[in-house]
């Protein structure tokens, strides 16, 4: 049961790609500010890598979330499937930051504005509409987060079920009380 549940996680991270209605697709990502404070905000799932647990997602450079796993390379992704009550708290550490021009190359015309403003994320401006776009400069970032440990929780009856998978175990996992 352990591993079904397991291998059910796996496939539903890698058909995110084909399946933009995937409960997975979005998630939060929670990283640890230099204070020591902790900060969520939501990211898509570009990739997942069943063979190493590695998750891959784009992010703009300049943002808060690379300034901090750049000073800590720990983080905690967190899946929620409403339909099925499922909660999934993957602690990862990132292992690769990288500007990569393929892969920028490859997303939609309509996407690449977003990693080519041409002030960082979180800057002030004076309205909504007051975004300029660099024309030849892009800020496009591959991150790349490896699995350490999964916590998988579903809600139902007659038992909650809850279920820890670490990696230095294997991933066999073990039964926790919800
Ligand atoms: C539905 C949704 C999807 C998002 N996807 C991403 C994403 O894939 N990558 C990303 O960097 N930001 C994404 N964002 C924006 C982030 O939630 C966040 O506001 C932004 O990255 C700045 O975060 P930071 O300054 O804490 O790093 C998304 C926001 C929403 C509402």
């Amino acid at each position: 049961m352990k591993s079904i549940l397991l291998e059910d996680c796996i496939e539903r991270w890698i058909n995110v790609k084909k399946d933009k209605k995937n409960p997975f697709r979005f998630f939060t990502l929670s990283t640890i500010a230099l204070n020591g404070s902790p900060n969520s905000r939501t990211v898509v799932l570009r990739n997942f890598n069943k063979d190493n647990f590695v998750f891959t997602i784009y992010s703009d450079y300049r943002s808060q979330k690379i300034t901090e796993l750049n000073s800590d390379c720990r983080a905690q992704l967190l899946f929620y499937d409403g339909k099925r009550s499922i909660q999934i708290v993957v602690s990862v550490k990132c292992i690769s930051i990288i500007k990569n021009e393929n892969t920028f190359k490859s997303i939609p015309h309509y996407s690449k504005k977003d990693y080519s403003s041409k002030l960082a994320p979180g800057d002030i401006i004076t309205s909504p509409d007051a975004i300029d776009y660099e024309k030849k400069l892009n800020y496009f970032t591959e991150l790349e987060l490896e699995a350490t440990a999964i916590d998988y929780l579903q809600l139902k009856r007659n038992n909650h079920l809850r279920i820890k998978y670490i990696s230095s175990d294997g991933w066999s996992g073990v039964f926790l009380n919800p």
